[in-house]
């Protein structure tokens, strides 16, 4: 007994030993340490973007070479992959973002963050120019700055094809707002269906939510939102719950069609079970205040009535980057997007890389090539730097007398080593998307072929590949804290 009780207080002192150092690691850790500033004899790399790509560059870009500027209008990182749960409050929204300082504080030289919106790059004279487009403004709302490198990283706007009323009557889901503002709008559905004296035909418009592109954001979206549906609204609205109403609208004949056939049965097959009406070969065509014209397969036009509409129907370049192809049109061609080389420089555009969803590759626009890209950007850089350091080193060996042969020898061969720069090369760790009541779909590269794989086991492997994917343990200690939150307590139903 009185060994098991020794062992007891051996156990509690190491466990409050290593909780206590862990908090200490974690406290000293999280300010900025001793940082260089800005060195005029070094070149000024200016980052567009907070996003994927610009996030994963400034990860690993060594601030020993260069002078970096950031420049975004969120002076945040959003992991976007748990965006959708953000949509129906199964995760708060702080818990998915991290601000770009928070990231940059360890960097030897000083990173500089900018909240500012670019509005114009000037190819010839290598500039940009910047608004504060926030609510508050200062006595300077717009500056230009000069760049040497310029990392091009503003990602995409939603797509509407230009239909009439996507964007008046629409919900988007591609910010961090989006999904806050879809939040509000769901629950003040759901109070207006419960209003006192409602009208049948009335609270199944507004219990009617209508998701348009079933690509992975409409496919997670929906699922998040059945979940919801099942584990929340069910016993809170009982008598509206079964009322509600998921329609999954895609023009093309089948829903996620990047996933392999199987997962797509499956994913049809699992909606079909969790009574979310998928209406394939089927166009949206106008959104109008309450109602939504569709045309089907046989080319009918049907108006359809809903409460609450959510836009997902893919990317579209950003006027900044549409007017940066105007500046260039004998090789900017590709409404698609921005055209680089197979080493990501912008094609017509000295010293400018673009990266990740604004460009026009062969690559679908995901946050794993956009974050492959970044890295590749920043080896890439430090790569130019080294090289052109050597040079200067070069240069002055050999204008000395008193330089030996092996010393120039050793900087030429160290010059050739960096010069070798490769072309950025993909490499694909499979497609992952939740599709609602615990489950997933992944198609993952497996040997050299493919396992595709759906289910509650998917499930966990996505919960768990996410959170080792967030971007720091204080993301991972809030999205966890989310999960378990709502296991114990269930979703907030408040309308902020
Ligand atoms: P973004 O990450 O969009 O970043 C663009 C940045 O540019 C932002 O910080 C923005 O604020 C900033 N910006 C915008 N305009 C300007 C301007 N004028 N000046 C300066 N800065 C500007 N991909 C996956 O691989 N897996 C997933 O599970 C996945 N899930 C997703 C879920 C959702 C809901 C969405 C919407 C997308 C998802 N994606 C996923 C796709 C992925 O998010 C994008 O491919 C990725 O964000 C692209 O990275 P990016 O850096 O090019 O653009
Ligand atoms: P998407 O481009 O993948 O899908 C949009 C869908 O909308 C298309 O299938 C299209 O046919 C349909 N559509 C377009 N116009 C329509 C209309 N008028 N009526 C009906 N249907 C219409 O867009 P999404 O889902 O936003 O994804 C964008 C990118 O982000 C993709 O590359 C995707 O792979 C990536 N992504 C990845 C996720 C994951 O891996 N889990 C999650 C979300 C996005």
């Amino acid at each position: 007994r009185s060994f098991l009780q020794t062992v007891g207080r051996v156990t509690l002192g190491v466990v409050v030993l290593s909780g206590g150092a862990f908090i200490y690691v974690v406290q000293r850790d999280r300010h900025p340490g001793q940082q260089a500033a800005h060195d005029p004899a070094k070149k000024t790399v200016v980052v567009l973007g907070s996003g994927w790509a610009a996030t994963s560059l400034l990860k690993k870009l060594d601030t020993e070479y260069f002078n970096v500027v950031v420049i975004s209008p969120h002076n945040y990182f959003l992991f976007t992959p748990l965006l959708p749960s953000v949509s129906v409050g199964t995760l708060e929204p702080r818990s998915i973002i991290q601000p770009t300082r928070y990231i940059t504080r360890h960097k030897k030289r000083r990173v500089e963050v900018y909240e500012g919106e670019a509005r114009s790059v000037d190819v010839k004279n290598k500039t940009v120019t910047f608004v504060d487009n926030s609510d508050i403004k200062g006595a300077v709302s717009a500056t230009t700055i000069p760049y040497d490198y310029l990392v091009y990283a503003v990602g995409a706007e939603n797509q509407t094809f230009g239909i009439p009323g996507v964007r008046e009557h629409s919900c988007f889901l591609k910010e961090l707002p989006d999904a806050e503002k879809l939040r509000t709008r769901l629950m003040d559905c759901v109070e207006t269906a419960a209003f006192k004296g409602q009208e049948d035909a009335e609270i199944d418009r507004l219990m009617h939510i209508m998701v348009v592109g079933g690509g992975p954001t409409g496919v997670e979206f929906a699922g998040e939102l059945h979940d919801f549906l099942v584990d929340d609204l069910q016993s809170w609205y009982p008598e509206l719950a079964n009322r509600l109403k998921i329609s999954l609208i895609e023009a093309l004949p089948n829903v996620l069609p990047v996933f392999s056939k199987q997962l797509i049965q499956y994913t049809e097959s699992t909606f079909k079970a969790n009574k979310i009406d998928i209406l394939t070969r089927t166009m949206v065509k106008e959104v109008k205040e309450k109602t939504v014209v569709v045309q089907d397969e046989s080319k009918q036009l049907k108006e359809i009535p809903y409460g609450m509409l959510v836009w997902a129907a893919g990317n579209t370049s950003r006027q900044i980057t549409r007017d940066l192809m105007a500046q260039l049109p004998d090789v900017q061609n590709q409404r698609r997007g921005l055209l680089v080389d197979e080493y990501l420089r912008l094609l017509g555009g000295d010293g400018v890389f673009a990266l990740g969803d604004c460009t026009a590759t062969s690559y679908a626009p995901t946050a794993q090539v956009a974050s492959q890209q970044g890295a590749y950007i920043a080896r890439a850089l430090e790569q130019m730097a080294k090289k052109e350091q050597l040079e200067k080193t070069l240069h002055s060996l050999r204008a000395s007398s008193n330089s030996k042969p092996e010393e120039i020898e050793a900087v030429v061969k160290q010059i050739n080593k960096v010069s070798k720069i490769k072309p950025f090369h993909y490499s694909h760790q499979g497609s992952l998307a939740y599709i609602g009541s615990e489950k997933a779909v992944a198609d993952l590269p497996f040997f050299n072929g493919n396992l595709a794989t759906g289910g509650v086991a998917t499930f966990l492997f996505w919960r768990s590949a996410y959170i080792s994917n967030l971007l720091s343990a204080r993301n991972r200690f809030l999205v966890l804290n989310d999960w378990m939150k709502v296991k114990l307590f269930g979703r907030d139903v408040s309308r902020e």
